[in-house]
């Protein structure tokens, strides 16, 4: 299947996990990949399974979140394979911890790679493809952003990377680049990141998975964003979650909107009245718990 063929892109985090799984599908499909991971011996393995395979791939290894290493990656993929038609911010990490645990080095480790990594790639990758007439950008999210247990600031990060395609997207309208973003589920290293966490959360949490889905079943979202058939796809975070896809809502003003000039007493009477009994599940919510 050559639904690919002629493309070129950038793959971040692809030593493992999911990043691993979308290289090597896309490669299947006739793109040419960089391999970007900081563990450079991983990167160069998914590389060579990507050439076993008959596809074209090179490694790029490096940390994201150096802000001029998103140059290095777009430099890589178009002086190798003459072109860059798209660009997946996949890699992230996650340090898990309760409120009262979160570390200033843990958190700011996650801002470095998640956000600040992702913001300098989407930048970088956003100015080329502009400049080579289109293309399109993956960034990764996560249901975490909804809000869970111990992944606070885990789940700020992938909040922000959402806020930033919708905004980024709307600015990019009309130049040929789309932005996007996967809400994607696996059982990968990171999900298994910390078990007695994760023993908390499924106590807690609102929704509830039997099992994890293998990496491979999030790639095919990745190479229909990467694919000009997902052109008019554009500021979107799109959730995959096994059997399961969707589209996540944007943050919307919730209904109803009261009006009035709004003096205290009247706030809280607002509330006592209406508004108490219209606040919003916590976590990642169903379509059918909003019913
Ligand atoms: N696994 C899930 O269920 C899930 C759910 C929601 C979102 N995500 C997101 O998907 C992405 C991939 O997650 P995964 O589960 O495959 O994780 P993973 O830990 O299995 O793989 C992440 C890869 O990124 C690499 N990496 C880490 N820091 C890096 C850096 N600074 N520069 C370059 N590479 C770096 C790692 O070496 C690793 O190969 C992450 O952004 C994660 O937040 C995963």
């Amino acid at each position: 299947m050559s639904f690919l063929e002629g493309k070129a892109v950038v793959i971040t985090g692809a030593g493992g996990g999911l990043g691993a799984a979308y290289a090597k599908l896309a490669a299947s499909f006739g793109a040419a990949i960089v391999v970007n991971d900081v563990d450079p011996d991983a990167a160069q393995a998914v590389v060579g399974a990507i050439e076993a395979d008959g596809g074209r791939a090179i490694a790029q290894p490096g940390d994201i979140s150096q802000w001029d290493f998103a140059e290095t990656l777009v430099d890589a993929c178009v002086d190798t394979f003459g072109t860059m038609t798209g660009f997946v911010n996949n890699a992230g990490i996650l340090r898990p911890a309760l409120i009262e645990d979160v570390t200033e080095r843990d958190l700011r480790r996650m801002i470095e790679v998640n956000l600040i990594g992702t913001v300098a790639c989407a930048q970088a990758a956003a100015r080329r493809l502009k400049a080579l007439g289109g293309g399109s950008v993956v960034n990764v999210a996560s249901g975490s952003q909804a809000g869970d247990i111990a992944l606070g600031g885990y789940a700020a990060t992938k909040g922000a990377i959402a806020s930033l395609t919708y905004s980024w997207a709307m600015e990019l309208r009309g130049t040929g680049v789309r932005m996007n973003a996967l809400s994607p589920l696996a059982e990968t290293a990171m999900a298994g990141v910390n078990a007695h966490l994760m023993a908390i959360q499924s106590q807690n949490r609102e929704v509830h998975y039997a099992a994890l889905p293998p990496a491979e079943a999030n790639a095919p979202v990745v190479a229909y964003l990467l694919c000009d058939d997902a052109a008019g796809i554009n500021g979107q975070v799109i959730r995959i979650a096994g059997r399961q896809l969707s589209l996540v809502t944007h943050p919307t003003i919730a209904s109803p909107v009261l009006e009035d000039d709004w003096t205290f007493e009247k706030v809280a009477d607002a509330f006592a009245t209406t508004l108490s009994a219209k606040q919003h599940k916590l976590g990642l919510a169903m379509p059918e718990d909003g019913k």
